[in-house]
């Protein structure tokens, strides 16, 4: 499984690339927000520390506006490639930047029909939202479950990330179900490899 590191916070990203856990990083507009920095900025600062795929997010609503955005994202770096919204729009939009050469991660997927959309548009990546889904009361380890079956049923080549991580066990359930990714918060990353018997196993 590969673990991508979902903030857009430079010293929680250094960590965590040292500690040898990090594979890519996801990022998003409120991440980007919370750190109060400018948005190209930060994205070429966590490419310069992350070897793997670095997910930036276009903005506008509209597929041909999001593709311009997009080709101007990834010119930034190699390491770039493009988050879009699970929408129609944002569809014709993957399906164009996949045909370019430009790699994508369709995002706020809630359910199995979009995972098969998404995937029939050619996302390299799909990015279902385990904790979103818990929270509003369904089972977001279910969709996961789904969207692995969905996924080799057909063969296709989209990479499920199992996104909104919210406990360490949904990655080891994730892992369990065969999830390409896991896109993880810092602080949840740090305890997936803790356990309070190592520490009194150490004493
Ligand atoms: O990768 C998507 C993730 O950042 C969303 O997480 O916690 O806002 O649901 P959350």
């Amino acid at each position: 499984m590969k673990f991508f590191i979902d903030t857009a916070n430079i010293e929680e990203i250094k960590k965590a690339v040292a500690w040898g856990l990090v594979d890519g990083a996801t990022t998003n507009p409120s991440l980007i927000a919370k750190e109060g920095r400018d948005f190209k900025q930060v994205v070429l600062e966590i490419c310069g520390l992350v070897n793997g795929p670095v997910s930036a997010e276009v903005i506008s609503a509209e597929a041909e506006q999001m593709v311009v955005e997009a080709k101007d994202l990834a010119a930034w770096h190699e390491n770039v490639i493009i988050k879009a919204p699970c929408t129609i729009e944002g569809l014709k939009a993957v399906k164009k930047l996949e045909s370019l050469g430009i790699k994508t991660n369709v995002t706020l997927v809630f359910s199995a029909n979009q995972v098969l959309c998404a995937a029939k548009a050619g996302a390299s990546y799909i990015s279902p939202f385990v904790g979103r889904l818990d929270d509003a009361g369904e089972d977001g380890l279910k969709m996961i479950e789904e969207s692995m079956r969905i996924i080799k049923n057909y063969g296709y080549k989209s990479e499920i990330i199992v996104a909104s991580i919210r406990s360490p066990l949904t990655v080891s359930k994730a892992a369990e179900l065969g999830a390409h990714v896991a896109t993880i918060p810092f602080k949840i990353m740090e305890q997936l490899v803790k356990h309070p018997l190592t520490d009194v196993g150490i004493k």
